[in-house]
């Protein structure tokens, strides 16, 4: 079958049920765009052999595809917290939307290489949705591990999520669904299907204008529900790019924060390309924080985020790149291959890029073990993790990570002509 002719297929699908059972939400549209068994975006992709939407040649880059130091980094804030909840002898880590596996790869990597007591005790268990194929990634979402004591963490996966769309009108929040008229996908708009998406709206009303479009992920509960049978005693790390409500519901995004990505380009045209293009929302960090908390998770950190910036920093990132420095002065590292390095380390901190991220890090059961503290030195400081340890390089890494010199425009023109700038993905610019 074409490629054509099997988006076709997914088209057809849509329309007949639409046509059944009238306009869709937008929200089971953007379900069977992305993760429609046989042509939705992550299974059309992983399907085919060598092609991965993260990376050069796929649609995005990821704060794991970009350097070896994320998960290095990742792997010493998971040993502090190991030694937090008093250094048990079974510590599991369960990855959610665990996408390729380089984060888990890295993370294990790093951990053989340089934590020898971690090593004998972690599990590192990596889940998604949509496994690769002939990966160790699990996809049987419903065999996730009950009881962990550990961490769970994530990337990017709640922004992955399906939402449901709104847009204010005389005062009043409506909802976005999509129809199917005059041989076109089209935007309908009615009474919301759900008050969950009023209730998140409405305080924010009198500042919205009229028009104004958002998104609001409800599947939010499920996932903290989920994260609440999976850990029974430990913490969560959830990292994402989003914003709390205030700060998402302004006048200033005023058609939402939906973006689409097909080869580097960017568009907010979610209609196009079904199956072809990965679709995406901003992640209401307010909601995550709500949902864990009701869950009996306690936060940590004043706010319900910090940048990824000021995480990594924390951690200690500005010693992995001191060591690379001092690696290329010694002849350890040739030129070429430290200024790779730094370009990749250097972009998980990028302050107009991946360093705008959010890191939300959430924590149960650990400050009753002997009175340990529950904080983590990523979200609230301290001495650096990485002291005594060296950073990992490109090179070194058993799987293959974008290299950022040889892509230096991670965005490219969209067919509309506009280049998208990491503003516009990301920034607080609308
Ligand atoms: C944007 S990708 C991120 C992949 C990877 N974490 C990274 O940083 O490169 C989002 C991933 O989340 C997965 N996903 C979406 N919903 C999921 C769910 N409910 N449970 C597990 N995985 C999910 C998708 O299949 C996809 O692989």
């Amino acid at each position: 079958m074409t490629e054509t002719m099997s988006h076709s297929d997914l088209e057809q699908r849509l329309i007949d049920r639409i046509d059944e059972h009238g306009p869709i939400t937008f929200e089971a549209f953007m379900d069977a765009a992305l993760y429609d068994d046989r042509h939705g975006y992550y299974p059309s992709r992983r399907r085919q052999i060598g092609s991965t939407p993260v990376g050069t040649d796929g649609d995005y880059f990821t704060s794991p595809s970009s350097h070896p130091a994320f998960g290095a980094l990742l792997a010493l804030q998971l040993d502090e917290m190991w030694r937090n909840l008093g250094s048990p002898d079974e510590f599991t880590v369960v990855e959610m939307g665990a996408g390729d596996g380089v984060l888990g790869s890295d993370v294990y990597e790093y951990i053989e290489r340089e934590l020898p007591a971690i090593r004998e005790v972690i599990s590192y268990i990596a889940t998604d949705l949509v496994p690769p194929a002939e990966s160790t990634v699990i996809g049987q979402l419903s065999l996730l591990p009950l009881g962990v004591k550990g961490c769970v963490i994530s990337n990017e996966l709640l922004d992955a999520m399906p939402v449901n769309r709104f847009i204010v009108q005389a005062g009043e929040v409506r909802e976005i669904y999509v129809d199917h008229q005059g041989g076109k996908f089209v935007e309908v708009i009615n009474d919301v299907s759900d008050p969950e998406i009023s209730a998140r709206v409405e305080p924010f009303l009198g500042s919205l204008p009229e028009g104004y479009r958002g998104e609001a992920n409800l599947r939010l509960r499920n996932w903290a529900d989920s994260v609440s049978a999976t850990l029974e005693r430990g913490y969560v790390i959830t990292i994402d790019y989003g914003y709390e409500r205030p700060e998402l519901y302004t006048p200033a995004r005023l058609g939402g924060s939906l973006r689409c990505y097909y080869q580097h380009t960017l568009s907010q045209n979610a209609l196009a390309r079904i199956g072809r293009q990965d679709i995406t929302a901003h992640v209401d960090f307010t909601t995550v924080d709500h949902m864990l908390l009701v869950n009996g998770f306690e936060r940590i950190g004043k706010r319900s985020y910090v940048a990824q910036r000021q995480f990594l920093t924390n951690i200690g990132i500005g010693g992995f790149l001191s060591d690379i420095g001092a690696r290329t002065m010694n002849g350890q590292l040739s030129r070429s291959e430290s200024q790779e390095d730094l370009a990749g380390i250097g972009s998980l901190i990028d302050p107009g890029g991946l360093g705008r991220f959010k890191v939300a890090a959430h924590s149960r059961g650990v400050e009753s073990d002997g009175g340990r503290s529950q904080a983590i030195t990523g979200i609230v400081g301290g001495s650096p993790l990485t002291a005594e340890h060296s950073a990992p390089t490109l090179d070194g890494a058993s799987v293959e990570h974008a290299r950022l010199l040889r892509a230096s425009n991670p965005f490219s023109q969209d067919q509309s002509g506009t280049m998208p700038t990491w503003d516009e993905l990301f920034g607080d610019k609308p």
